[in-house]
Formats: structure tokens, C-alpha cells, sequence
């Protein structure tokens, strides 16, 4: 059996330019889907699976992340003085399931770059990177779907879906041989791959388990597409190397570094809302008949 995995990295240090201008001074993983922002999802999810330490990668424009985390007493107090000490509870409850960490990546150098910041943090253990953005709602935590895998195998393991043509050409398309339900065995990967170039429609999407060599190789990557540190330019090497498992995970996922995945989160995880949820529905419905 493998090491179990509880470490998680959650890179949020990007610009946003398609979120762009709320962007600018709100970041995009501080974004709400309802009532909570994207980024609490991403660390409910690594929670739920049996992760311990979350790394989450910020920069100087992205405090509002490391408050959203932290204890607000005066704000508390002022909850207190108006005899609504259940809010408090629920607030405390953010900060107290796993213990969050921050470290900022300075210059805005790629995801691959923002990943390798986490290297004593990881240690020589294998960890799961959350990509910062990517909001997936499932019966079983992703990230959980996914260490199952890693423990059974000890290889490192890709969140993948299948997606369009026309998406596969903005993504990655993997060199995938099909095991059992749902799992594939991954040797190789091209980035943003033209039409001709296409091997499977299996997109990496939003959660990775990676043992601790990718350091060594990430270290080693040269800078790739938009002149930046690729994190699939290290994972090909690695599937090269030791060849990748690839998950087909059960669960929505969006994107919420564009605005209509911003959108359509918002939009059905209000529908999913226990409380108003029915109330919601309604109001689509009767909307609907006018559109
Ligand atoms: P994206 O490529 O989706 O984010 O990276 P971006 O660069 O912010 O997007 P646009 O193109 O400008 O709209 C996926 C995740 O990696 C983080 C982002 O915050 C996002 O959560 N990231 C990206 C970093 O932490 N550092 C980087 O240098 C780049």
C-alpha cells in the first residue's frame, strides 16, 4: 500500500484576467457560489477526503483569501452583543477542520511555478493539487475518488472528463489505455494539441495526486505555452517516466475563472439549497416561460 495522502496544495495566485474587472480587487476564488466562496469548497473537498494540511498559494493582491480563514474577534463581538452566538459557531467552524496554511508565490510564473512553491511544505509525501478555480459538487469528494486510486497503485493520479473537440484543443489531450470502470492508464500528454493532433478526448480537469518527484521535474522545466512554468509540462515527463492513472470522477464540475461557469455554479447549487432551493425553482420556472 502506498502512503496515504494529507497534504493538499491549493494554487490561487493567478491574475483572472477572463474574470476581469471584478478581478482586479476581488480575487476570482474569493468569488461566491451562493453564499461561500468557491476557494471554502476547495477546502471542504480536501477536508472530506482525509487531507490534514491544506497549502493554499496567494499573492499580495489576495489577503481577503488568508482572512476568509482566520478568527474576526471584533466581528464576533458584535455578534455576541446582538445575542446571535449561533453565527459565531458557524463561522469558527471555517477555520477548525483542517489547518490552512498560506505562502505567496511572488512572481506570477504558471501553475507549475505556484506548485513548486509547496515543496517544503510537501516534504517527500505525496499531496493533491486542487487547482484554485475549478469547483466540482460530487456524492464522494473528488479529491477522495482520486487518493483512493493513488494508495491502491502509489502512481500519480489525473481528475479527468471527457470533453469536446473544440475543448480539447484549449486543454490537453492524454495518451489514455482504458483499465476498468473508469480508470485509464496514462503514458503521455500534449498540450493545447491541434485537431489532427487529438489522441483522446480525456481532459485533466481541476485535481491531480502527484507523488514527490515532481519537484525535481518541475525544477527542471523549462518555461512553456504563455511563457509560463506548466504543471502539464512536468506531469508529461512524469507519465513518460512512470506512466499516470487518470480517474473519470463522478461529479459537476465548473469553472469558475470564466463567467459562465461562475454563473451556472451559482445558479445550480442554489437549486441544490435545502433552504430556499424549491423557492428558487419556482422563480426559474416562471422566468423561463418569458425567456
Ligand atoms: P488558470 O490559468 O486558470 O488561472 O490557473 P489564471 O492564470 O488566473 O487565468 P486567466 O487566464 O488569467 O483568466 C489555474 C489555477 O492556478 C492558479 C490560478 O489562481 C488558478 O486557480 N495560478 C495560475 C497560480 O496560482 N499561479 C500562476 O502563476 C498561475
Amino acid at each position: 500500500m502506498a502512503k496515504k495522502v494529507t497534504k493538499a496544495v491549493i494554487p490561487a495566485a493567478g491574475l483572472g484576467t477572463r474574470m476581469l474587472p471584478i478581478a482586479r480587487t476581488v480575487p476570482k476564488e474569493m468569488l461566491p457560489i451562493v453564499d461561500r466562496p468557491a476557494i471554502s469548497y476547495l477546502v471542504e473537498e480536501a477536508s472530506a477526503s482525509g487531507i490534514t494540511d491544506v497549502l493554499i498559494i496567494t499573492n499580495r493582491n489576495k489577503e481577503t483569501i488568508e482572512n476568509y480563514f482566520d478568527y474576526s474577534p471584533e466581528y464576533e463581538q458584535k455578534l455576541h452583543e446582538a445575542g446571535k452566538d449561533a453565527y459565531i459557531e458557524q463561522i469558527r467552524a471555517i477555520c477548525s477542520k483542517v489547518n490552512v496554511m498560506f505562502l505567496r508565490q511572488l512572481e506570477t510564473k504558471g501553475l507549475g511555478h505556484a506548485v513548486l512553491r509547496a515543496k517544503a511544505f510537501v516534504g517527500d509525501e505525496p499531496f493533491a493539487v486542487l487547482y484554485g478555480d475549478d469547483i466540482i459538487i460530487s456524492e464522494t469528494p473528488v479529491v477522495k475518488q482520486l487518493t483512493d486510486v493513488y494508495e491502491r497503485t502509489g502512481l500519480g493520479v489525473l481528475g479527468v472528463k471527457e470533453v469536446s473537440d473544440e475543448l480539447i484543443t484549449r486543454y490537453c489531450t492524454l495518451d489514455a489505455k482504458k483499465l476498468e470502470n473508469g480508470l485509464y492508464a496514462v503514458t503521455d500528454m500534449i498540450e493545447k494539441p491541434k485537431k489532427e493532433e487529438i489522441i483522446t478526448n480525456l481532459a485533466i480537469l481541476g485535481r491531480v495526486i502527484l507523488p514527490p518527484e515532481i519537484f525535481e521535474i518541475l525544477e527542471n522545466t523549462p518555461p512553456g505555452a504563455g511563457n509560463e512554468i506548466q504543471l502539464t509540462d512536468a506531469m508529461r515527463t512524469l507519465a513518460n517516466r512512470q506512466t499516470m492513472m487518470a480517474v473519470d470522477f463522478e461529479g459537476k464540475r465548473y469553472d469558475m475563472g470564466s463567467k459562465m461557469g461562475f454563473l451556472t455554479a451559482n445558479v445550480e447549487q442554489a437549486l441544490r439549497n435545502p433552504e430556499f432551493g424549491e423557492e428558487f425553482r419556482s422563480y426559474l420556472k416562471a422566468l423561463a416561460k418569458n425567456l
